[in-house]
């Protein structure tokens, strides 16, 4: 079963999700998406020979291009990596519960349009929470409110800066993300 994941930032999360698949029997990374040409998750694809496609609000949002490709390379499921961008409700439909992000912190808490990076971060340190963690969930049209999946809880320490936070939470990601991607595709292969 082919995958894609659309990412927008740095890309330690694809990176994570490419090292987990790579050689894995019968679920493939065959794609990966960005709306930013600077994005490291297109050096992370390039450095696993992963076809990449840089869009556009133009080609996502009013053209069938995205959706074409996606149905040539028979993609079955997409993961949302840090992608920045809302999902249009053509792929939404396409992709039913096949779509699925990861997200900083314990939504409901902290999500919602503007809420990602150092913003989660930055909410929570000012906050004086004693834990946060990361949430992964089903797409749907709002930001951050599809059903949720998987949540983890860690600890955020006095002394911890934002960046800190941040590096804890990012660490607990790469180790959930790539497995939940797994489970939630062996489930799909299983129905059909
Ligand atoms: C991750 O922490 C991810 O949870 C977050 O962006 C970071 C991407 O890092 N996503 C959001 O904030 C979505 N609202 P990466 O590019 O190194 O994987």
């Amino acid at each position: 079963m082919n995958i894609a994941i659309f990412a927008s930032g740095g890309g330690s999360n694809a990176a994570a999700i490419l090292k987990h698949f790579e050689g894995h029997d019968c679920i493939r990374v065959a794609l990966m998406v960005t709306n930013n040409p600077n994005a490291g998750a297109l050096d992370v694809a390039s450095n696993y020979g992963i076809e990449t496609l840089v869009v556009n609000r133009e080609m996502l949002y009013r053209s069938q291009e995205v959706l074409d490709l996606l149905e040539d390379r028979q993609i079955a499921f997409i993961a949302l990596a840090g992608f920045l961008w809302r999902i249009p409700n053509d792929m939404l439909n396409k992709y039913p519960s096949r779509i699925v992000n990861i997200h900083p912190s314990l939504l409901p808490k902290y999500g919602g349009k503007g809420m990602y990076g150092h913003h989660v971060h930055n909410a929570v340190k000012a906050s004086g929470d004693r834990f946060s963690g990361l949430t992964i969930h089903y797409v749907s049209e709002e930001y951050d409110a599809g059903q949720i999946i998987i949540q983890l809880k860690c600890p955020v320490y006095p002394s911890d800066s934002a960046e800190d936070i941040a590096a804890r939470v990012l660490r607990f990601e790469h180790a959930t993300y790539p497995v939940a991607i797994q489970d939630l595709v062996e489930r799909l292969m299983l129905r059909e």
